[in-house]
């Protein structure tokens, strides 16, 4: 160690040190940094102490994140078991009206839907060819809670005892109409929703034919499963050809039973989501 000395400019304590003339001062470091490097010293260990830092040893306050994560779970769980409590018992119509059960069997129903039903309907319910869009509030069935529940349940001409069932004459492939004949009430059929001129013959077999089912104005009938003629929402096909198709040889989608593969919560769930995807009645 060299001898202390003192800067004459400053007045504080040099090390000793000198270049060219240039001489290092001893400044010590300000006290606030001295401190705040002792408390993070002394954090350290503490930290140490408390935490699991080690492996296989628990800090002395016993939390993990393992433990954390446990908790939580046990917790939604106890949650959801209060939900589904409550959603068991509860009818379509509490379930619908009822804010949190409705949220509840919304996000059930959608996932449900998303594995069960998205392969004939898409993923987001908007259907395709013979596969009927559930986001319009044009309905084969019928689009009430109940409706959409016994739909779901026992399917669409799926076999079961209870399924909806019907089934449209194939016109041209049974020759219950005339090749003209049918092509007259194409025509009246096209005519309903403004695609072609009226066909007064057309007309008159619509009546005959096919107004027991469709209904006098074309409008459909939920009994019988028979879609809406008059609009602009078709299941098969809107053109000549579809239409004449659908008229010669018939049409009847499969829609299978859930009733043996999902339990009645999740139906429950289904149907709620279902029904609020827009069109619900
Ligand atoms: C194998 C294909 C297929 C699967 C899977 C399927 N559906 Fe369908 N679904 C259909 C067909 C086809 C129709 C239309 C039947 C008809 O023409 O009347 C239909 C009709 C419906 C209707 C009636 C629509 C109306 O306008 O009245 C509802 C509601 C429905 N499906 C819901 C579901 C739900 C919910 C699931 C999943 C649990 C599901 N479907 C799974 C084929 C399927
Ligand atoms: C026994 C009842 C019944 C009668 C009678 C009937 N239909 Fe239908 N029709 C249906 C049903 C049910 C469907 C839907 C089938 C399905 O969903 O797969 C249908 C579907 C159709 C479609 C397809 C609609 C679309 O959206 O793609 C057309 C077109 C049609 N019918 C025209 C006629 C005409 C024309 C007649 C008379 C010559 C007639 N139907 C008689 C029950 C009937």
């Amino acid at each position: 160690m060299s001898e202390k000395e003192i800067d004459k400019v400053t007045g504080t304590e040099t090390t000793g040190h000198e270049w060219d003339g240039i001489r290092e001062l001893n400044t010590p470091t300000p006290r606030w940094w001295l401190l705040t490097w002792l408390a993070t010293i002394i954090f350290s260990v503490w930290y140490y102490a408390a935490y699991p830092t080690f492996p296989g040893m628990d800090g002395y306050l016993g939390w993990t994140s393992h433990k954390q994560l446990k908790s939580e779970q046990a917790e939604i769980t106890a949650r959801k078991a209060k939900y589904l409590n409550k959603f068991k018992s509860a009818s379509l119509e509490e379930i619908n009206s009822d804010r949190e059960l409705l949220h509840f069997a919304k996000a059930g129903g959608a996932a449900f839907f998303k594995d069960n039903c998205a392969t004939c309907h898409g993923s987001g319910g908007a259907g395709n060819v013979g596969y009927p869009n559930l986001n319009d509030d044009d309905w084969l069935w019928g689009g009430t809670l109940n409706d959409i529940y016994t739909t779901i349940k026992y399917g669409i001409r799926s076999g079961h005892d209870e399924a909806r069932d019907s089934q449209m004459p194939a016109f041209g492939r049974d020759e219950l109409l005339e090749k003209q004949e049918i092509t007259d009430v194409v025509q009246h059929v096209l005519s309903l929703s403004g695609k072609a001129k009226a066909n007064t013959s057309g007309a008159v077999i619509f009546a005959e034919n096919c107004a027991a089912c469709h209904g006098e104005d074309g409008k459909g009938g939920q009994d019988f499963g028979a879609p809406n003629l008059a609009d602009e929402i078709w299941l098969y096909g809107s053109d000549v050809q579809a239409v004449t198709n659908s008229v010669t040889n018939a049409r009847a989608g499969m829609m299978p039973t859930w009733e043996a593969r999902l339990d009645d919560d999740t139906i429950k769930q289904l149907t709620v989501y279902v029904h609020s995807l827009g069109g619900g009645k």
